[in-house]
């Protein structure tokens, strides 16, 4: 019987998570059924567990909100994919190593994908890559200033911005982290404590950010807010420091800048197909040429989904920490 982890309460993983068997029952018409490999833990599956989300399951339910299969049992009237293909499931409780989801729910990956890197791709790499094209128009030259630079979001915008000619202001929390994102295609990296309204033009060459992406709040959502140039436009799309947004009056008086909020789930359910199929196309095609690249910090059994939830709660982790599904 195949595994998964399911959340039966909301509270500390080690309270509320266990490891079950669950039933392998046959793709129905118009589903696939998928033996799952990876997932990652994000903040999000850890907001989900701690009843901490927009968007809670009903319970006992099998957790995860993203992650990577292969194609297992084709149900009948379903002709457009393949046994054995790689494919991401846009379905909430991946977190299993057997999964029976509609046809029209999965995208399908080219072959000779990472299949870690491939279960990263659904969630941050979309986040980065919409914010980045569906609040402002910028063209190559044009500088994003963004906070928590070194996210699975972070290091998307940064790969992202530079295959496509922009230019990344990237504010972290510690300066170590500096030659590390300028080798992944960082323009500028710098520390929380930079004043960036003072500094952000001569940072940036002359000219201010057009677009922020704020996923700390606080502080240091103030700080790159005060970095843009006039009628620019922050996102606000991740809360990591739990601190509200604090926006002196005079940023939309004078600067006219706009604030916005972006929510993939959201998005997902407005895009319809095609847009969907066009987004993940256009993000695989980065995975393969290395655009994309998110560091894994540890790789743990689904078995010991408790553990890896306590890691990914770490503050000194270096990257993500990943569910091997398959083992
Ligand atoms: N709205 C959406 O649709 C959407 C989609 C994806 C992600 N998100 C959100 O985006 C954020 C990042 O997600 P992710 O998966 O990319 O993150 P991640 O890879 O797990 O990294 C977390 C980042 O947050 C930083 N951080 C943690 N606590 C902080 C604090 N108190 N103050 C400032 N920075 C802090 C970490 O800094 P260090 O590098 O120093 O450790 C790290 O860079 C989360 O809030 C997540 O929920 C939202």
């Amino acid at each position: 019987m195949p595994l998964a982890a399911q959340l039966t309460k909301f509270g500390p993983a080690s309270e509320s998570l266990s490891v079950v068997e669950i039933s392998a029952r046959a793709p129905s018409p118009g589903e696939v059924a998928l033996e799952m490999l990876a997932a990652p833990v994000n903040p999000a599956d850890i907001n989900v567990i701690e009843g901490a989300y927009g968007d809670l399951p009903p319970l006992p339910a099998t957790i995860g909100n993203e992650g990577v299969g292969r194609v297992a049992e084709i149900g009948a009237g379903v002709g457009h994919l393949q046994l054995g293909q790689m494919v991401l499931p846009m379905a909430f409780g991946t977190w299993c190593a057997r999964m029976v989801v509609p046809a029209a729910d999965v995208v399908p990956l080219p072959d000779g994908l990472d299949r870690f890197q491939a279960a990263m791709l659904t969630v941050n790499p979309a986040t980065a890559w919409r914010m980045m094209h569906d609040f402002v128009k910028l063209a190559p030259g044009d500088w994003i200033v963004q906070n928590a630079a070194n996210s699975g979001v972070g290091r998307a915008v940064i790969g992202l911005a530079r295959a496509l000619g922009w230019k990344t202001l990237n504010v972290v929390r510690r300066e170590s982290l500096g030659d590390e994102l300028r080798a992944a295609g960082a323009d500028v990296v710098v520390t929380e404590e930079c004043d960036l309204r003072k500094e952000s033009k001569s940072l940036c060459g002359g000219v201010r950010p057009r677009l922020a992406l704020n996923a700390v709040g606080g502080q240091s959502a103030l700080n790159i807010a005060n970095s843009l140039a006039p009628r620019s436009t922050m996102v606000t799309y991740g809360a990591m420091s739990k601190q509200a947004l604090k926006i002196p009056n005079g940023l939309l008086i004078f600067q006219e800048l706009k604030f916005e909020g972006f929510w993939l789930k959201r998005w997902r359910e407005r895009a319809g197909n095609d847009a969907r199929q066009e987004t993940y196309a256009a993000l695989a095609a980065h995975l393969k040429a290395g655009t994309l690249f998110t560091p894994a910090h540890a790789v743990f059994p689904l078995a010991r989904a408790a553990e890896a939830v306590a890691a990914a709660g770490e503050e000194t982790r270096g990257g993500k920490v990943l569910l091997d599904l398959s083992a």
